[in-house]
């Protein structure tokens, strides 16, 4: 099995970014955490964070026939991108929306994500752990 891990803006700031919502990890502790993980599992990985809207849709449409799932934390373009919608929608790739924080039980305008009809699956609030129990979920249907 092969799975892209993809990060939105602000995700590369982890460890010094709104602790008290993020923690304290940082983003290359949460790089090593999942080929950590995936290598125990015999998953092949890929991870890619971009601040720019327009390259996580590029690696959306190019991992397809390169990637079986996706998991996704589109970060704050989750509350606003119907192009990343559109992206997952026209690969067809099962894709689990990963949140750090739990987006429901912050503002408002969290508990809106356009990118959410798209996927299979959406982990929110259980820290970085989150990515893992995604790529469970799509390697195992756990
Ligand atoms: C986030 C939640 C989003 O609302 C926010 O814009 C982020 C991170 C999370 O992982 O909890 O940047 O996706």
């Amino acid at each position: 099995m092969n799975i892209l891990i993809l990060n939105g803006p602000n995700i590369n700031l982890l460890g010094l970014r709104e602790p008290e919502h993020y923690g304290r990890e940082t983003y290359a502790q949460l790089v090593a955490k999942i080929q950590a993980h995936c290598e125990k599992k015999g998953i092949s990985v890929s991870v890619f964070q971009s601040n720019h809207e327009g390259a996580l849709v590029d690696a959306i449409q190019e991992a397809h026939g390169k990637f079986d799932a996706i998991v996704l934390n589109p970060a704050a373009y989750t509350h606003t991108s119907i192009a990343l919608l559109d992206a997952l929608k026209a690969v067809g790739i099962p894709t689990v929306e990963v949140h750090i924080s739990d987006v429901n039980a912050r503002e408002e305008f969290r508990k809106k994500s356009y990118v959410r009809e798209a996927c299979v699956k959406t982990v929110s609030g259980h820290g970085t752990d989150g990515y893992l129990e995604a790529i469970d979920f799509l390697s195992e249907g756990e």
